[in-house]
């Protein structure tokens, strides 16, 4: 197996949060699983954007699948802090967790619950933080905390223009 996956890979997308869920503290492993969430984080915006009215709706989904990305970045920096050597970011082919659920309407339920994630999501970050001791690492896990509480607060916005 290519070295940038992780040995343990649950076998969807939310079981793969709640494995995470249950560490205090990411190890490696646990760093290339969280890298395979967050690249999985565009397409999945991507897919909300598609069912979204065109302009700020749209905008505001497809800026949060951007910082997915960049929150994957992040934690391409903190393992190649952690290892001391070069991590390259997995494709989306290679990647288990890529495709999208079939959702075909933006619910007032859906976006409530992706709100829900993303508060989460900063919960845990925040949490992964306080429980890393290099410090580089712990402010590059904070920075993408704060940007999921952003991105709440973002789909929290579309559900307004939607009328929700
Ligand atoms: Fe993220
Ligand atoms: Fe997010």
């Amino acid at each position: 197996m290519a070295n940038n996956l992780p040995d343990a890979m649950p076998a969807d997308f939310m079981a793969a949060l709640a494995h995470l869920d249950t560490k205090d503290r990411l190890g490696l492993d646990e760093m290339k699983l969280l890298v395979l969430l967050e690249t999985s984080g565009e397409p999945l915006y991507q897919k909300l954007a598609s069912l979204a009215p065109e302009g700020e709706a749209t905008e505001l989904l497809l800026t949060n699948g951007r910082e997915e990305i960049a929150h994957a970045q992040r934690l391409k920096r903190a393992i190649e802090i952690s290892t001391g050597e070069p991590f390259e970011l997995p494709s989306l082919d290679e990647n288990p967790y890529a495709e999208p659920p079939p959702f075909t309407e933006l619910t007032p339920e859906l976006l409530a619950g992706f709100v829900a994630g993303e508060t989460n999501g900063d919960a845990g970050y925040q949490k992964w933080a306080d429980h890393e001791p290099n410090p580089e690492i712990a402010e590059l896990l904070r920075q993408n905390g704060r940007e999921e509480t952003r991105h709440g607060e973002r789909v929290a916005r579309v559900a307004k223009i939607l009328g929700h």
